[in-house]
């Protein structure tokens, strides 16, 4: 008889650490976003059925048009980790200020920042999205939460994942002991662990870009990627960064989205999106930078800050920040 493979709510039960207020906390903060995975999920995988493709008609905080499923996703997320009673604090890129956490705002232990659907413009091609999420410890004692508990370095964060809704349903998170891939069964519902200390693919020399910018790249930019076309790089690029992230890990390369002559600060955010896959990255022995400094140690200065980001193999986010300092 076969035994199945511990499924995400068996191994965070086996796996939480002192950081955390109970030992079941992170088991309760993973199986909420889970949840909510398996909802976005199956809401995707049926939504040319259900009529929510296309434009919700209406602007996130930073212009982006936001499509029926970012206001979908962002408020399941919301609701689900509301239901845990355990989260004084959240932000997400859909909102432009805090989510309103009830009375948990003073008794809850935890901020989470999230982006419930990275690479929106993928919703309607039926291109791979994902939940990308970052949890940490509150700071403020007694009174309701506010920024000065969510506006926090990457090196400050507890958990970090994302859900990876592509030709299957990954779930991956890391609380700072390694990488950890499940999958979600849709027959049993349930998200089974496939890989457990998942390490950063060596360089194969890939790069995932989108170079239709190039003509705003300054000139380190402009120099590396003329250097890795010349060394023989393939281009792989889906314009999803938790989706061009995941393959890289797996196989190998550096994704790259610059600061540019009519962007400086590039259009990626900081907390809902580069410091949580920054924080995983490491953890798989790669690294993640905005070309001079690490990402998990840029502070933010308010919740939608942007920055540019060079993500992947350590050995070629090192290549890259060698064209910036010699610049
Ligand atoms: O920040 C959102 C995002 O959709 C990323 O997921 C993706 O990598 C990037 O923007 C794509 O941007 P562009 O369409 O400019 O290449």
């Amino acid at each position: 008889m076969s035994v199945s493979p511990p499924n995400l709510f068996q191994f965070a039960m086996d796996n939480t650490n002192d950081e955390f207020a109970n030992p079941s906390d992170l088991t309760v903060l993973l199986n909420a976003i889970g949840s909510a995975g398996k909802f976005i999920s199956s809401e995707i995988n049926r939504a040319a059925l259900r009529d929510i493709f296309g434009s919700a008609g209406s602007a996130n905080v930073t212009g982006d048009d936001q499509q029926k499923l970012d206001v979908i996703g962002d408020n399941v997320v919301a609701e689900a980790l509301l239901s845990t009673g355990l989260v004084c604090a959240m932000s997400s890129e859909e909102n432009a200020g805090l989510i309103d956490c009830g009375d948990a705002a003073v008794t809850g232990e935890y901020c989470v920042v999230y982006d419930p659907v990275d690479g929106s413009s993928n919703i309607d091609v039926a291109a791979p999205i994902g939940t990308i999420f970052g949890i940490y410890r509150r700071l403020s004692e007694g009174v309701p939460a506010g920024d000065v508990d969510i506006l926090r370095p990457g090196n400050e964060m507890l958990v970090a994942g994302y859900v990876l809704y592509g030709s299957s349903t990954i779930f991956c998170y890391t609380s700072g002991d390694g990488v950890h891939f499940f999958t979600l069964d849709p027959t049993l519902g349930d998200y089974l662990i496939t890989e457990e200390n998942v390490r950063s693919h060596g360089s194969s020399h890939v790069y995932s870009a989108n170079e239709g910018n190039s003509g705003k790249w300054h000139d380190p930019d402009l120099n590396w990627v003329e250097h890795v076309k010349s060394e023989g790089y393939s281009g792989r690029y889906i314009g999803a960064l938790v989706a061009d992230f995941h393959r890289n890990l797996m196989k190998g390369g550096i994704y790259a989205y610059p600061g540019d002559k009519s962007s400086p600060d590039g259009k990626l955010r900081l907390l809902f999106e580069c410091a949580p896959l920054a924080f995983i990255a490491e953890q798989a022995g790669g690294a993640a930078s905005n070309g001079k400094t690490a990402i998990r140690n840029i502070e933010p200065t308010q919740l939608h800050h942007r920055t540019p980001m060079y993500i992947g193999n350590a050995d070629e986010v090192a290549l890259l920040e060698g064209f910036h300092s010699r610049a």
